[in-house]
Formats: structure tokens, sequence, C-alpha cells
């Protein structure tokens, strides 16, 4: 790794020039009023992002802070998402400077760090908690009812017909204990012997999708299992999240906007129970997280590890849909030069893809550097996803990287795709 540091700061920058340009068209009001119980005033997250900063890259390194007034204020525990309209918060103004301020000093420590920076994984964590949140901030902003106008080109449509692929059985190397850049949660590094299984080579369509809906599948108890049924039935679910009505078929709502639901790509803003009674509807099952893990990472012939799906290389325009580039999923089989070795497409961006899993720590986890990113929130009440969205930043993302939440939620940009056993 030649150059960490000039690394680390274009890494901050653009993290930071991402941020910027995301709020910057949204007014004040709008950044501080909440969109939805669910998610936080954009103001909140905004500030948030630079009090992490502050602590871990200031704070953490024994730098005067800017702010540790308001660790309180943005400390993500001690004030639930639906709380948060309530507190005190920075305006836009003031967050926008409060960001600033711990910049140009985080900068400062850079320049002087020497020696001391080692393999930079602090900077590496706040990086990706920045465009994790930007993340976040777009889930937000897609659930704005005024609308928000995307400034991105569509993206491409599908070239590869669904199919399926047989993973054959046998070891494969899980997580990882070398990634400089990689969460606690991803470590360490172990074997898993994962049964043969057959996967689908792309991520479920709307196409798909539709057949299940139009075919009575909101309705059919069979599918479902009892508490995703319960949910559906006491949530009226009729579909997922942002479809509505268009004739015959359907359309959608894309940051406030309606549209034609594009065929070829992968559905999204459904939530775990959904696309696990989708599977069962089609004789098959959500993949485990180490089957997904394998199908996006394992090169058998080689007996080695892959970071993506395609190599070691990070991700490029020809490889997958990542990065805000195009404010929604692409057409199923989009990137065929971002294949993984089994055959799978779109295993990195598109859509997150719900697995079958619990979020549960790794044999030999150890909490780095906080419990609060990964180990409070093991259990069985999270799914573990993975893969990462079109939303998703590629420095923040990997065939390693694992992602929770709630198996109800439908905000975030996630799809499935299905696999069976072998
Ligand atoms: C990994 C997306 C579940 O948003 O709660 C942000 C990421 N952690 N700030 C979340 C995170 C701390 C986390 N997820
Ligand atoms: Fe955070």
């Amino acid at each position: 790794m030649s150059d960490p540091r000039g690394r680390i700061a274009r890494g901050l920058a653009d993290a930071r020039t991402r941020s910027l340009a995301l709020v910057d068209p949204v007014d004040d009001e709008a950044l501080v009023r909440q969109h939805s119980p669910l998610m936080s005033p954009l103001v909140w997250d905004l500030a948030h992002v630079g009090n992490y900063e502050d602590q871990w890259l200031l704070g953490g390194v024994g730098a005067p802070r800017v702010g540790a007034r308001s660790d309180d204020l943005y400390d993500a525990f001690r004030h639930p998402r639906g709380d948060r309209p309530s507190l005190p918060m920075l305006g836009p103004a003031a967050a926008r400077r409060y960001l600033a301020e711990v910049r140009s000093r985080v900068l400062d420590v850079l320049d002087h760090a020497g020696d001391r920076l080692g393999d930079g994984l602090l900077y590496g964590m706040v990086i990706q908690h920045e465009h994790q949140h930007d993340e976040t901030m777009l889930a937000t902003l897609q659930l704005m009812e005024t609308g928000y106008c995307p400034v991105a080109p569509r993206s491409p449509s599908g070239a590869t017909p669904a199919g399926e692929v047989l993973v054959e059985g046998g070891p494969f190397v899980m997580g990882t204990s070398t990634d400089p850049w990689a969460y606690d949660n991803e470590r360490p590094a172990h074997v898993v012997d994962v049964p043969a299984f057959f996967i689908d080579t792309t991520p479920v369509t709307n196409a798909a999708y539709a057949e299940f809906v139009d075919d009575g599948g909101y309705d059919d108890p069979r599918w479902w299992t009892p508490d995703g049924w319960k949910w559906r039935q006491s949530e009226g679910l009729v579909a997922p999240q942002f479809w509505q009505r268009d004739g015959e078929g359907w359309g959608r709502l894309r940051f406030g906007f309606t549209e034609p639901l594009p065929a070829d790509q992968p559905v999204q803003h459904v939530c775990w129970y959904e696309g696990d009674a989708y599977a069962r509807y089609r004789g098959k099952r959500l993949p485990t997280e180490a089957e997904w893990e394998k199908a996006a990472s394992w090169d058998a012939a080689a007996g080695a590890k892959r970071r993506y799906p395609w190599g070691d290389s990070p991700p490029t325009v020809t490889h997958a849909n990542l990065g805000g580039r195009h404010f929604e999923p692409a057409g199923a089989g989009a990137y065929p030069s971002g294949a993984s070795p089994s055959g799978c497409l779109a295993m990195v961006g598109d859509v997150w893809e719900w697995t079958a899993s619990d979020f549960v720590p790794y044999p030999g986890f150890r909490a780095f550097p906080y419990r609060e990113y990964s180990e409070v929130f093991f259990g069985s009440e999270y799914k573990v996803l993975r893969g990462g969205s079109w939303a998703t930043d590629a420095v923040a993302v990997r065939t390693t990287f694992r992602n929770w939440d709630y198996p109800v939620r439908r905000q975030i940009f996630a799809g499935f795709r299905c696999a069976r056993d072998g």
C-alpha cells in the first residue's frame, strides 16, 4: 500500500463530498424535519458523522476535541431514531461548520501522524461510517414526501436471463483476518464446510416478484412463516414498499416520483419475511450467509478467496452498480464482468441481499474498537444482509462485509436471491 496518507485523505474527502452533495438540494426545513419514525432527521445524521470523526480521529489519538459536549446528543444508543427530533440538535449551518472544523483538525493530525498511522484502521472505520450514513440518508430521502430529484443517469438494463448455478460441497474460508478495513464482525477468517447447493445467478427481479404478488402470494399463509404471516396481516402488506398499482401492472415511487416498474431490476424494499415467503413459493429458500459468501468469493479451482466477486481489484463502473451512481438498481445481469467464480452476478451492488442467517459472531470474535459497532446486536433479533446496494460506496463493501437489520424492515435498499439444496 503506497502513500497510505494520501489514500486516507482522499477517502475522507470523497466521503465528505458525497455527504454534502446529498443534502445540498434539501432545504433547511426538510433537513430538520423527521420524515419517518424509522429515520433520524437528516441534520442529525450529518452532525453525528462529524461527532464520530471527532471522537475517533481527534479524541482517539489524544488531539483536542471540537464538540465533546455534543457526544450525548449524537450517541445513537442514548437516543433511538424516533426520539431524535426533540433533541437540541445543531441546526443545518452549525452542523456543516462542525463537520468542517473537525475535518480541518483531523487533516492536521494526519499530516503529523508520522509512523503512528499504522494500517489506518480507525481512518477506514470513519470513512466507511460516513458512507454508511450517506446510504441511511438516501433511505430517508426516498421516504421524503416532497420528493428528491436525483441528478443521476438511469441504470443499464439487464443482459442475462435468470438461472441458477451449483456450488459444489466442501470447505471454504469465511470472513477475514487480514483485510485492513474489515470490521470486527467480519473477523476472524475461519473454515466452514458448506454442503452443495444451488443459488440464483441474479437477485429476484421485479417481474418475477410481481408473479408472486399477482398470484395471491400475499394472501396465502402457506408461503409465510407464522411470524411473517402475523406481520403481513397486522401491517396489511400487499406488495413491496413503494410499489403502486398502474392499471393492470405495477409502478413505483422513486424518490417521490411515480414511474413504471422496471421489470428486469432486482426487487427492493422488501423485508426478510417477504423474501422468505417468495422463496418458499418458488420451492426454494434464502441462502445462508455462508452459502452467499462462498458463492460470491470462493475460487474453488485456486483454493483462494476473493475480496470482490471478480477478484481483488477495487470496483470500477464495469463491475458493479455502487456509490449512488444511478439512484436505482441495474437490470439483472447488467455487469457480466462482475461475475463471481461460481458464475453469480450482482453479488456486490444493486441491492442488499437478505440471507437466512441471524447476525451472530464468528468463532473467535473479539469486539474492536468498541462493543456498540457489532457486539450489542448479536443474537436472533437481526438477519444478515450481504453485498451492498446501488447506494453503498465501493469502500464500504466487500465479499466479507456483513450488514444486519430487523426482519420487518423495508426502507433499506434490500432484495434477495434464492437458493436450494444441492
Ligand atoms: C451496519 C448499517 C447496521 O446503520 O446501524 C452506523 C452502521 N453503525 N453507525 C447502522 C452504523 C454506526 C449500522 N449498520
Ligand atoms: Fe453512526
